[in-house]
């Protein structure tokens, strides 16, 4: 595991958007699997500026989203079809949940119908008008697709993810914490703001 430390979110976003960009230039056919949430917002907007400036080809680019809902049903499907993914982007969960992968008794591996954690229906609860129009569930990517990506890259900032990053990467593996079967990946990297990591 590699960790980078970075002054604030606008050169975490920087350094994120740099190593999808290279990923991209160096394989142009990549195969991306790319979070939401609002962890990879600054980094997108970086990516989306080197694409205006013509830096950037994404024709080729196959996206794979942890949780695209309408394609469930098919998704296993679809992600065997893409082939491995190249580059994992991942936000975390307060309660440590990557894709909507939420703390269970185990690991699972194949894309599933989630029912959303109270901590979870609330930190999503800025991107809607009242909590009510929050969804309780989710279907999101299984951990396996996820473990068999070639590289990992999870972003994180503020001090609000800095008791959980401490739990998934200084704790044990478990499903509890789902994050924390990162631990495990040869080629995971944690780009984290100073207030992220301030207890790792
Ligand atoms: C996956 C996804 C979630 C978020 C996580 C953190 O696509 O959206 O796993 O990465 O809930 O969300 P933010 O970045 O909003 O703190």
């Amino acid at each position: 595991m590699r960790i980078i430390r970075t002054q604030n979110t606008k050169e975490l976003s920087a350094r994120a958007a740099d190593m999808i960009l290279a990923q991209v230039i160096l394989k142009p056919d990549s195969v991306l699997g790319l979070a939401t949430g609002g962890s990879p917002v600054g980094t997108y907007e970086k990516i989306v500026e080197s694409y205006q400036r013509g830096e950037v080809d994404f024709s080729q680019v196959t996206s794979i989203n942890p949780d695209e809902e309408e394609a469930c049903a098919q998704y296993d499907r679809i992600i065997a079809q893409a082939g491995t993914i190249d580059l994992q982007l991942l936000g975390i969960g307060l309660d440590g949940h990557i894709g909507f992968n939420e703390p269970g008794d185990y690991f699972e591996c194949n894309t599933h119908c989630v029912n959303l954690t109270e901590s979870t229906i609330e930190a999503n609860r800025r991107f809607f008008n009242s909590r009510e129009e929050v969804p309780r569930q989710a279907y999101t990517m299984g951990i396996r697709p996820i473990l068999q990506a070639k590289r990992v890259l999870m972003i994180a900032s503020g001090k609000n993810k800095a008791e959980i990053l401490h739990k998934a990467f200084i704790g044990p593996v478990t499903p509890q914490i789902p994050a924390s079967i990162l631990q495990l990946h040869p080629d995971f990297t944690l780009i984290a703001d100073a207030e992220a990591l301030s207890e790792l």
